[in-house]
């Protein structure tokens, strides 16, 4: 059944910043003197910033899943990404695999206490019988999830750490060396799926891509093995609205939206 188009639920670990509208309120009641229309712009604004710094986790998301909301505006990453590629991404297909996530894991008393990392890196010890949907769904959950964190309006991702250009001079013999090699991936992989950049279990890093919604936490099921830094959705629904098949040119002006920052801190604590 197709998903409903709504707001991501309120219970969004994203929406878990202890910045409540309560507190919110609760502050501003102390200062009497503002006026209704100030204080709900400040509001607004508290409540911005609160979602700018508590950006959507994967780490303790348990079951029921929720939908995260996006650390941005929807129409943040134009032109690189269109509003609409990413609202029907995001409420559409990503809602899709929470949803479906969540059904396969119902009644499953073990399984349904697991963490999102945990379903991914222990996705052979699911049942067989389950395994499939969820290994397909909980990899799309984690992927979009981790999708929408290391990108950012262009302009405000910062550039690579030196710890990180360090870690790519050495590996791939630089930066351009490496994105080149990093869209080649994207454009190799046949079909939908994903290109990665990781962090093996040596500090070195890799680049590798995955088929449908595998990730490199799936060890023993997939090709590139590592703690993922940044990586790129192929599949046609991430750019077909606005590119159609011209998937190297999608490639290409993504790099503008890329969230180094975000990178750089994965790398760091990886
Ligand atoms: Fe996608």
């Amino acid at each position: 059944m197709e998903p409903s188009e709504s707001e991501p639920n309120a219970t969004s670990p994203s929406n878990q910043s202890g910045l409540t509208r309560r507190t919110i309120l609760a502050g501003l009641g102390a200062s009497a003197l503002l006026s209704t229309a100030a204080a709900s712009s400040l509001m607004s604004r508290a409540q911005s910033a609160a979602q700018a710094l508590t950006p959507p986790t994967t780490k303790e998301n348990t079951m029921p899943f929720t939908l995260p909301n996006l650390p941005y505006a929807e129409n943040a990453l134009e032109p690189s990404i269109d509003q609409k590629t990413m609202n029907i991404h995001r409420t559409k297909h990503h809602q899709a695999y929470v949803d479906n996530l969540n059904k396969a894991l119902e009644g499953q008393a073990e399984y349904g206490k697991w963490t999102l990392d945990e379903i991914c890196t222990q996705i052979g010890s699911i049942p067989e019988t389950i395994r499939p949907v969820v290994r397909n769904n909980g990899g799309g959950h984690w992927n979009h999830s981790f999708f929408w964190q290391i990108m950012a309006p262009k302009g405000s991702g910062g550039a690579p750490s030196a710890e990180l250009t360090a870690a790519i001079d050495k590996a791939f013999g630089g930066l351009d060396a490496f994105k080149q090699a990093f869209a080649d991936a994207g454009m190799k992989r046949f079909g939908s799926g994903w290109a990665w950049l990781v962090k093996k279990g040596d500090g070195s890093l890799a680049i590798g891509s995955t088929p449908n919604q595998d990730n490199p936490l799936m060890k023993g099921f997939v090709d590139v093995v590592g703690r993922p830094l940044l990586a790129v959705d192929v599949w046609e629904h991430a750019y077909y609205l606005n590119y159609q098949n011209r998937r190297a040119d999608y490639l290409a002006a993504w790099w503008n939206v890329v969230n180094w920052n975000e990178v750089n801190t994965r790398f760091a604590q990886a």
